[in-house]
């Protein structure tokens, strides 16, 4: 059977990973984040696997991809340094301040985005943002304190969703925050951290993306 043509948006996130790979240093570990478009990233890392010591996961679902390829997967605390790490976003605006966590895998994204001396963003140009907050914030909670954290979120002017039947990998549950007027990215995400039983939330702004590749498909802008 031939495969299907990637429809447009597809190809630019696939031509944005693939941008991705000059940037790994020969023999690093490299960080992994979770996505459709890291998935295209995972699949480009098949190609340089003999030149990688490995890579560290942000997801189970990364993890079980990566082992597909034959890439050796690392327990981050047995890794010192991670040169540069690679993952998606939601969005980001000219800041390369993002909001991440669409697919669930924000918790350790940021652990690993914490460690990596380098971040560099792959994305499809609709992501792009002037202002963060159409995409609806996820924000990763302990599951018995749902209710109180979406009582404060209220507070805050947003409209918080729990994501119905999604656990995260660390056993927690997400709401998704809507019609957020997120103006001080950095000072927001300091507030939401500080909502008891919010264990993350999807701002990466005070650890933004260091490089930002965005694709329409044909052309990388940084
Ligand atoms: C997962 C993420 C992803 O990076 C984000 O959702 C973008 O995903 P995609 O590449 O599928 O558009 O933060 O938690």
């Amino acid at each position: 059977m031939s495969k299907q043509p990637l429809s447009p948006q597809e190809t630019a996130k696939k031509h944005a990973a693939e941008a991705a790979i000059p940037f790994i240093e020969k023999g690093s570990i490299v960080g992994v984040g979770t996505g459709s478009t890291v998935n295209y990233f995972i699949d480009a890392l098949a190609a340089i696997k003999f030149d990688l010591e490995g890579a560290v996961s942000s997801s189970d679902e990364s993890t079980r991809r990566l082992k597909a390829l034959g890439i050796p997967v690392y327990d981050l605390n047995g890794v010192p340094e991670i040169s540069v790490y690679v993952d998606g976003a939601d969005e980001i605006n000219r800041h390369l301040q993002m909001i991440k966590g669409g697919g669930g895998a924000l918790t350790r994204e940021k652990i690993v985005a914490a460690v990596a001396k380098r971040f560099i963003c792959i994305a499809d140009k609709s992501k792009f943002t002037k202002q963060l907050g159409d995409f609806p914030l996820p924000i990763e909670v302990i599951p018995m304190a749902r209710s109180y954290v979406a009582r404060e979120l209220v507070k805050l002017g947003g409209d918080p969703v729990y994501r119905e039947g999604f656990v995260t990998d660390n056993g927690n549950i997400i709401l998704d925050v809507h019609h957020l007027d997120i103006l001080k990215p950095i000072a927001f995400e300091e507030i939401l951290n500080n909502i008891t039983g919010v264990v993350t939330n999807g701002l990466f702004a005070a650890r933004p993306a260091d490089i930002a590749l965005l694709s329409d498909g044909s052309s990388i802008e940084t």
